[in-house]
């Protein structure tokens, strides 16, 4: 079997179990924990996921993004992600779940509670609970509400596995948060993160 073939196999029986896990028990922290281990397992192969089956970010670019796998209805949808030093997202939520999977580089998250009800619209108070470095043996999954933010700091591009319940270009209803000013706007997904 060719590095492709052996690749698209690990694939295929990584989001088997994670079908697994969202079919028994729903979105939920527990299922999502699951999802994290088999989404670690998949990473930790790291010959299937080398920088000349992926390349980094070159030139100007910022990070590179290569789909592996998107169900029919959009759903486990899942990407290589490599980004260099320098790049950070803001915080926001993505209305769907998410786990990340570290292969290489180390990924900051941060990770907030959010201190208003949500109720007024274009509002929207949070404060740093957490952060994590997602780097290779480590996952975080966060539920469609959680909200986090992603910065790299390491002079070697990252690369991570990221899953979404649905896939990025379709998440156009997810918001981020400006801390200085309290306030919410919709997050294009024109990159993923
Ligand atoms: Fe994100």
């Amino acid at each position: 079997m060719n590095i492709d073939s052996q690749r698209q196999a690990a694939v295929d029986a990584c989001l088997d179990k994670v079908r697994g896990e969202i079919a028994q028990d729903g979105v939920t922290r527990d299922a999502l924990a699951r999802v994290s281990k088999h989404l670690v397992n998949l990473a930790s192969q790291a010959e299937l996921f080398t920088e000349s089956q992926f390349p980094p970010p070159s030139g100007g670019e910022r990070s590179t993004v290569y789909r592996l796998s998107e169900d029919d209805d959009h759903s486990n949808a899942l990407y290589v992600v490599s980004e260099r030093s320098g790049v950070a997202s803001p915080p926001h939520d993505h209305k769907t779940w998410a786990v990340i999977a570290g292969i290489k580089g180390e990924e900051l998250n941060r990770l907030y509670d959010r201190l208003d009800d949500g109720s007024e619209d274009g509002k929207g108070e949070i404060k740093q609970r957490t952060e994590v470095v997602i780097q290779k043996g480590v996952g975080v999954a966060y539920m469609p509400e959680d909200i986090h933010s992603i910065h790299c700091f390491t002079e070697q591009p990252t690369v991570t596995l990221h899953l979404y319940g649905r896939a990025i270009d379709r998440q156009t209803d997810r918001i981020r948060f400006n801390t200085e000013t309290g306030t919410t706007e919709y997050f294009t997904p024109n990159e993923i993160r």
